[in-house]
């Protein structure tokens, strides 16, 4: 079976956050099964293509937009000990650029539609033009949500395409991909779908999300909770909850795994000392004193609980709880360390804080990936109360390293801990509940053989992709025998 990703992030070339971890772990684990994968991203100017030896070009074509012309060169690598493929489709006025979707003051970058629209008019010429049959186009998020819509109105010819049925993974519903109408002219699809109320419209807008649940042959998400939480919440569907169920659940939710060569406390090359269950209170400690270091804080007493957050810092992800119960937290005896980077207000409200608190708070605005693992190493505890979460993949790498979460009971979240167990929940998207496992995180803490228990469940916590990539598999061939 041959599938296709296409997708615009993909670890280790061009990662914002989990889409890219996702993306770049999975089709290695289904290639190691037998499907034959190849992933389709837009060639960033941020990509080290040296490093990655991507120079070599495999065509180059024109990618016609309302009567525009735009240059697209195509390249390709073979991955060092890997069955897949990855190709990227370039051009410098759309992807030479910092960042993959927003400025250096995280505003989206304006013409994001058009940027994502071109790459996926690009891939599927792509397609074509190498005379690839594919059984699957596996799109991921709105920056690719478009290809099941172009699959049913514009190529519904195409040899290439004649039995190539689409999946739709919603990694983030947050994020629809939503523009002004008048882009309708760089689309090039017919009248009648741009009316009220029909495929693309969405309240005066284009919503290539929308267009691309109703046409995709499955939809899935990233975790059980969340596939639920979609079909019967509102708020937590992001508006799209009877567009989703108009599909007749046709939803399914597979959790994400980890990567274990990437996140494993025994072998991490980025942290200051490896550890294991067998010497965790040694490891953890050290890679503590370390992390305190970093934080300039004092390494007088390391028994203050350490409070680790690495997210992007954007309202999913509760920063502004945080912001808003900062001094309510700092009122209990632990220090916390953030990195991250995100909106800007955001930046704006944590510096005042760390201006009142350097002692107690440290914070690093910006995406630095050997220093996301010292933090997982290096804390206690990780704070996670994002208002929603698909699934998360930062709570279960920060289990692994026996790192102890406190999130909030939503998505992946509610999937992967269980309270008292391998971590602390909180059901009310509130202040007052967001304190109150904060305390009770704390008191456990202090009582070392029941932080233990919890620890050692953390660490044991199976995130393999194993499972999941079962589920992926069924899921791939029921849709490829579905007439
Ligand atoms: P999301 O995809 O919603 O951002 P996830 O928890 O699924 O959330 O994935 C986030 C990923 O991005 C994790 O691998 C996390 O370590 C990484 N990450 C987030 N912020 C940073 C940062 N500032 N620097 C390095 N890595 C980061
Ligand atoms: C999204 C979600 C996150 C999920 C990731 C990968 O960015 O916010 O919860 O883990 O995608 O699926």
């Amino acid at each position: 079976m041959q599938v296709i990703f296409i997708a615009s992030e993909m670890d280790p070339y061009c990662k914002v956050g989990g889409l890219g971890d996702v993306v770049g772990t999975l089709p290695a684990e289904l290639s190691r099964k037998g499907i034959s994968v190849k992933v389709i991203l837009p060639a960033y100017g941020s990509i080290e293509t040296e490093k990655y030896d991507i120079d070599y070009e495999v065509d180059n074509f024109f990618v016609e937009i309302a009567g525009k012309k735009y240059e697209t060169k195509v390249s390709e690598l073979s991955p060092k000990n890997a069955n897949h493929e990855v190709i990227f489709i370039g051009n410098r006025e759309f992807f030479d650029r910092q960042n993959v979707y927003t400025d250096s003051l995280g505003n989206a970058y304006d013409d994001n539609f058009l940027r994502f629209l071109f790459f996926q008019q690009a891939a599927l010429k792509y397609i074509e033009r190498s005379d690839l049959e594919p059984d699957l186009l596996h799109c991921h998020d709105n920056q690719a949500a478009l290809i099941p819509v172009y699959l049913l109105y514009k190529y519904q010819n195409s040899k290439s395409f004649q039995n190539t049925k689409t999946i739709l993974t919603l990694h983030n519903i947050g994020y629809q991909g939503i523009t002004d109408f008048h882009h309708k002219k760089y689309m090039d699809l017919p009248e009648e779908l741009f009316y009220p109320e029909s495929l693309l419209e969405w309240y005066g807008q284009i919503n290539p999300l929308k267009a691309g649940i109703l046409t995709a042959d499955r939809i899935t998400t990233v975790s059980d909770t969340h596939a639920e939480e979609i079909t019967t919440n509102e708020r937590l569907s992001a508006g799209l909850m009877n567009v989703i169920n108009s599909r007749n659940d046709e939803v399914v939710g597979i959790l994400n795994g980890v990567d274990y060569e990437i996140w494993n406390p025994e072998t991490d090359r980025h942290i200051k000392s490896n550890y294991s269950l067998a010497n965790f209170d040694k490891g953890k400690k050290e890679n503590k004193i370390s992390l305190l270091k970093e934080a300039n804080f004092s390494i007088e007493n390391t028994n203050i609980p350490l409070i680790g957050i690495v997210s992007r810092l954007v309202e999913q992800k509760g920063i502004s709880l945080i912001i808003e119960n900062m001094e309510e937290l700092l009122s209990y005896n632990l220090r916390i360390v953030i990195l991250g980077s995100g909106t800007e207000q955001f930046h704006i409200q944590l510096k005042k804080l760390v201006q009142k608190f350097p002692a107690r708070l440290f914070i690093d605005f910006a995406y630095n990936v050997p220093f996301s693992h010292r933090i997982i190493a290096g804390s206690d505890i990780l704070l996670m109360p994002s208002r929603y979460e698909p699934c998360g993949i930062t709570q279960m790498t920060a289990m692994l390293y026996g790192t102890v979460p406190v999130a909030h009971k939503t998505g992946g979240l509610a999937d992967t801990i269980t309270d008292m167990k391998n971590g602390f929940l909180f059901d009310d998207y509130s202040g007052e509940d967001l304190i109150n496992a904060m305390g009770r995180a704390l008191d456990v803490y202090k009582n070392r053989s029941q932080w233990e228990d919890l620890v050692i469940n953390a660490m044991n916590s199976d995130f393999t992709w194993q499972r999941s990539v079962e589920n992926y598999l069924d899921l791939y061939r029921q849709v490829s025998e579905k007439q």
